[in-house]
């Protein structure tokens, strides 16, 4: 939700701060700004994605060697060019770019109006540079102060990025629940939402934890303070990330690099934590607390859309396996809706990003209620990850694609080692059937790539169905999820509508939709139920509804009936999700790409969800 970029140092900042903005375009693309320091303060910005920024600032003198820039998706105030950041107050000393929500900016606004405060946006970030000027007007104090000041008054979310004409040498960052870091390079630093803007430049980072602000100058370098005015030690971590995974690398979208990143995703979520030789699983941040885990009263999974579905394969995986009870919930109710929780529950936040708000805030009311709290997350040192009490990450690298993909199977590698780890300990699934179930997930990667072969097939299934403006997703058991997850991606990349239903439910009544313009995807890889998902795809075939069934190799009662078929290899029921969800993603890809939409950067969408 929105992308913050900032430089200080010797090198222009436009460029650093565009290629900055384009690398967090995925965190919202409605519209863009760049404020640069030279002799003056200059603003421009513009709707639209950053190529339009881009072009506009061409004709313009933008040079400089401080400078914030930021990628908007909207909350308060429509997307166009008075809306985009940055913002800046009466006198246009400041700059300032946003990403969060300003809850009370609605009274401070009717303040500063009556203190002779004009506005020109919609937004509530406006308020804040206002009131940011206001504080230095009465004052006459140094940028970082005036903002210290300035947010102890404001109520709600905020990463910022503030540079001041009368400072000319500072750049003032600060976080309240929205991810911010500092990179520290050669003379020169940077500021970025996340450290894919400055990756190329350097690995050295800081995160800002919330409540610390960060003033930095070419003099003095980084100092951090907190809120209260006191100053904090900055910790500085060194990245292990490398640009490429911020590259297509020859793929036409990343959503498509992603899916076909997955087999190596796969293993890597794996390595280190699976043996079929030793005949072990182990999650070390879960070994540490494992005592807990095997006495636990029930675990609870929070999380929200994709990884709302991986939880609930989880939840299947954990129950089966390891006889342990799960409850799988919304975050965003979960924390509004007063949920009983003892200090045996543990409670597993599943995030790819690791910044989503909902999840974020369901896991502080968990730690508030004493449960402990488990990550599953992708994005290393993200503030879900450092909120926990333990976790794994998933080590998927970056996703860039909106639609998420490889983080999907991620999670879902890592619930099915954390399941097969207690189930082990617990002793409730015999040594037998652990082995097979650990000796068929090593292959789990080289069947995927079996998968990915179908590719021309399942682009010649998406040219078939595309025209459709609906879609019905049926599996049942470890499939019901798929059915879910195969909705989402249609629905968010190519703005067909779809639903994922428990096949068995269909007659309870989707059934009622379907004629010969209902596309019905049939997952059929399970081996129980089998016979009821065959009599299933007879009762759409019965309405002469248009399947799409996903099945075994070598099946034949449902590949008979079916107007298409996707065969996959076969593997032990409880692993099918990773295999049955490769060519749904792939489909929704390609009717996405045949539609012409836009596939890594869907309309109205961000990658990062870090607002209410
Ligand atoms: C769907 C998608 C979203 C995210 C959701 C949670 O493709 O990307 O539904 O899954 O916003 O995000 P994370 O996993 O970052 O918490």
């Amino acid at each position: 939700m929105c992308g913050i970029v900032g430089y200080i140092g010797k090198r222009q900042a436009d460029e650093l701060i565009i290629k900055g903005l384009e690398r967090l375009e995925y965190r919202g693309y409605d519209s863009a700004g760049i404020a640069i320091m030279n002799d003056t303060l200059t603003i421009h910005k513009k709707a639209g994605k950053v190529k339009a920024l881009r072009k506009l600032i061409k004709e313009e003198d933008t040079s400089g060697t401080l400078g914030i820039g930021h990628t908007r998706w909207a909350t308060h105030g429509e997307p166009n060019d008075t809306n985009a950041h940055p913002h800046t107050g009466n006198s246009g000393r400041l700059a300032l770019v946003h990403n969060g929500i300003i809850e009370n900016y609605a009274v401070l606004k009717s303040a500063l109006i009556a203190e002779g405060h004009s506005f020109s946006s919609a937004t509530d970030t406006e308020v804040l540079v206002h009131l940011i000027e206001e504080i230095q007007k009465e004052g006459n104090l140094p940028l970082e102060e005036a903002v210290r000041l300035a947010l102890g008054r404001v109520e709600g979310a905020y990463a910022i990025a503030v540079i001041d004409r009368d400072n000319p040498d500072v750049m003032v960052g600060a976080r309240k629940q929205s991810p911010l870091v500092v990179g520290i390079g050669e003379g020169e630093y940077f500021i970025g939402s996340d450290a894919s803007p400055f990756l190329d430049s350097t690995k050295r980072v800081v995160y800002l934890e919330d409540n610390q602000i960060a003033t930095i100058s070419l003099a003095k370098g980084l100092q951090l303070k907190n809120t209260d005015n006191e100053d904090q030690p900055p910790f500085i971590q060194t990245l292990d990330m490398q640009i490429e995974a911020l590259e297509k690398e020859g793929y036409d979208h990343f959503m498509l690099k992603e899916i076909y990143e997955q087999p190596r995703t796969i293993r890597d979520a794996m390595r280190g934590r699976i043996s079929s030789k030793e005949s072990r699983v182990a999650l070390r941040g879960m070994e540490e607390f494992a005592n807990r885990f095997v006495r636990a009263n029930r675990i609870i999974i929070v999380a929200c859309g994709t990884s709302y579905h991986s939880g609930l394969i989880g939840e299947y995986l954990i129950e089966d396996l390891a006889r342990i009870p799960v409850e799988v919930e919304y975050a965003s109710e979960f924390r509004y809706r007063n949920p009983i929780l003892s200090e045996g529950d543990i409670v597993i936040a599943l995030s790819q990003s690791g910044e989503t708000a909902d999840t974020l805030a369901a896991l502080e009311l968990a730690k508030k209620k004493g449960a402990m709290i488990y990550g599953i997350v992708n994005a290393v040192g993200s503030s879900i990850a450092r909120l926990t009490d333990a976790g794994s990450y998933i080590h998927a690298g970056p996703e860039i694609g909106v639609a998420s993909t490889k983080a999907f199977t991620g999670q879902v590698t890592v619930l099915t080692l954390l399941a097969l780890s207690l189930a082990r300990k617990l002793s409730t699934i015999s040594n037998t059937y652990f082995q097979t179930l650990v000796r068929e997930l090593e292959l789990i990667p080289e069947k995927v790539e079996e998968i990915l072969k179908e590719n021309d097939h399942i682009k010649y299934i998406a040219g078939e169905v595309k025209d459709h403006h609906n879609a019905l997703y049926l599996g049942r058991g470890y499939n019901f999820p798929v059915a879910l997850e195969g909705a989402l991606k249609l629905k968010e990349i190519s703005y067909v509508h779809a639903e994922g239903y428990p096949a068995a439910e269909m007659k309870h009544g989707p059934i009622a939709l379907i004629d010969e313009n209902m596309p019905v995807y049939v997952t059929a890889t399970n081996k129980s139920a089998y016979d009821k998902i065959v009599s299933n795809v007879q009762e759409v075939v019965a309405r002469k509804g248009r399947v799409i069934a996903i099945v075994n190799k070598g099946e034949k009662a449902i590949a008979g009936i079916a107007d298409h078929v996707i065969e996959i290899p076969s593997t032990e029921e409880p692993l099918t999700p990773l295999l049955s969800v490769i060519p749904m993603q792939l489909l929704s890809y390609h009717v996405a790409v045949e539609l012409g939409k836009n596939v890594d950067q869907p309309r109205n969408l961000a990658k990062s969800v870090t607002v209410e």
